[in-house]
């Protein structure tokens, strides 16, 4: 099938790239020129397993294009999908304005049937909107359907998400989107993977639901980590055990330094906005919010307790990125955590296999901020590893050599990494498996 994809963001980028690699005729358009040749020649100007190698196997196959006119874009296709930002306005709800500005220029092409598909994360009854405004602009009568197919791709996985999806869920007001939605996901249903087919409404309120209820379950655990810090038991004990429950499921249950990304943040504050706009006050979600602020304040008291002062200390940072597989950095913890630290006269020294680059745009390197290509190169005389992201490299370290680097051994571990077994001849600290004691350090 034909495929406009509107938007060559992290969405964008992934759903073309995968579509065409499904044998789809695919045509992406995005707003600026910027990086349009790369992605042209099959180059992504994301980091995204998999993605660069697709990309340039569908680019050389004539199966995706990627333009910056969008009036090509709409005319390429009878199946347009919008995968625009919609980024967290100052107020917490959602700007919406690159998804009005697409569905004017539709409404302004709009000379055929087309099935409208919002992929972009949107508040419940967007698609109502969408509807008023390719209405409001185009001229005639020109049928037309505008649909919900939220996306569930995680940074870092995406390839994999989109080919592996748990369930598709469209929203629908006709006959005529349903089929085409079958036709277009045929391959998965083939595989047996579940075609959930709603109303637009329900399909963008299940977007909403399900990145909320994985970030609270993220906060459930770490609120139970803080207890567990205090009785003496380990966390992943209890993860596990509640984990067992098939109507729990282990997943999500990984207690550390809390959630960052462009998604959880934004959306679960866009969800208690959506609420308050119906009357309605989403405290859990506001709690969930709060657990995970909290998680990166009680991580600097963390550092404060075990090294006391942090002037002209050596402090490696292994991690920048929001989570592993990504050079994302949206909402990273590292950025609170660098941030405070580079108040108290802390020498920081920063390693991250992937967003070094974008974190540098955020804190420029300076007499107290250094960053590193090599993580162990990062540890000489250090005073403290303090571990933010949960880098598969950072698991497989060779901690003698670690413990020759550093002027201290002390490890603070954000992401519960470690086994404490393992740690000997460490002061090795993380989050929900120990009760910390300033004692313990003194004697
Ligand atoms: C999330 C959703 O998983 C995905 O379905 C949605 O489409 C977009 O938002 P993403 O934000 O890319 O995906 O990454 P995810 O793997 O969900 O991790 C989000 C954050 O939670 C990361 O900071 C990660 O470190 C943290 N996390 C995740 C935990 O702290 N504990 C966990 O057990 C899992």
């Amino acid at each position: 099938m034909k495929i406009t994809v509107i938007g060559a963001g992290y969405v964008g980028l992934v759903t073309a790239a995968c579509f065409a690699d499904l044998g789809n005729q695919v045509l992406c358009a995005k707003k600026t020129s910027k990086n349009l040749d790369k992605l042209n020649k099959g180059i992504s100007h994301i980091y995204e397993p998999g993605l660069s190698e697709i990309l340039k196997t569908n680019i050389e196959k004539g199966r995706i294009e990627f333009t910056n006119d969008i009036k090509r874009a709409i005319d390429f296709s009878d199946i347009i999908f919008i995968c625009v930002g919609t980024p967290q306005s100052d107020s917490g709800k959602a700007d919406l304005s690159q998804v009005e500005d697409v569905a004017r220029q539709i409404a302004e092409n709009l000379d055929n049937y087309k099935l409208i598909v919002e992929k972009s994360t949107v508040p419940v009854n967007t698609h109502q909107w969408v509807k008023k405004t390719i209405k409001r602009y185009s001229k005639d009568n020109i049928e037309f359907d505008v649909s919900s197919n939220p996306e569930f791709l995680r940074e870092g996985t995406g390839v994999y998400d989109f080919n592996n999806p748990d369930r598709i869920v469209v929203g629908v007001e006709s006959e005529k989107a349903s089929t085409i939605f079958k036709e277009l996901y045929r391959s998965f249903t083939e595989k047996g993977s579940t075609l959930l087919i709603t109303t637009p409404a329900a399909a963008e309120l299940i977007k909403h639901a399900s990145n909320s209820f994985l970030a609270m379950k993220i906060s459930y655990i770490n609120m139970i980590a803080e207890l567990c810090e205090k009785v003496g038991i380990d966390i992943n004990m209890i993860a596990d055990g509640i984990g067992y429950d098939q109507r729990i499921g282990r997943d999500f249950l990984n207690s550390g330094i809390g959630y960052g990304g462009s998604c959880f943040p934004k959306d679960v504050k866009a969800f208690i906005k959506i609420a308050e706009d119906h009357g309605l006050d989403f405290g859990l979600l506001k709690e969930t919010e709060k657990i995970n602020a909290d998680m990166r304040k009680r991580f600097l008291e963390k550092i404060e307790n075990v090294l006391w002062m942090n002037k002209d200390k050596n402090i490696t940072i292994w991690g920048l990125a929001f989570k592993k597989g990504t050079d994302d950095i949206r909402e990273a913890p590292a950025i609170d955590i660098v941030r405070e630290l580079n108040k108290t006269g802390a020498n920081l020294r920063l390693y991250d296999p992937q967003a070094r680059e974008n974190f540098q745009k955020l804190f420029l390197e300076n007499k107290n901020i250094k960053y590193f290509s090599d993580k162990y190169e990062a540890l000489k005389d250090s005073d403290a590893l303090l571990i933010i992201t949960e880098w598969e490299e950072f698991k497989k370290i060779d901690l003698n050599k670690v413990k020759g680097l550093m002027r201290l051994p002390i490890i603070i571990d954000g992401r519960n990494i470690y086994e404490p077994e393992v740690m000997n001849g460490f002061e090795y600290y993380s989050i929900g498996r120990e009760k910390f004691e300033k004692s313990e350090i003194m004697k």
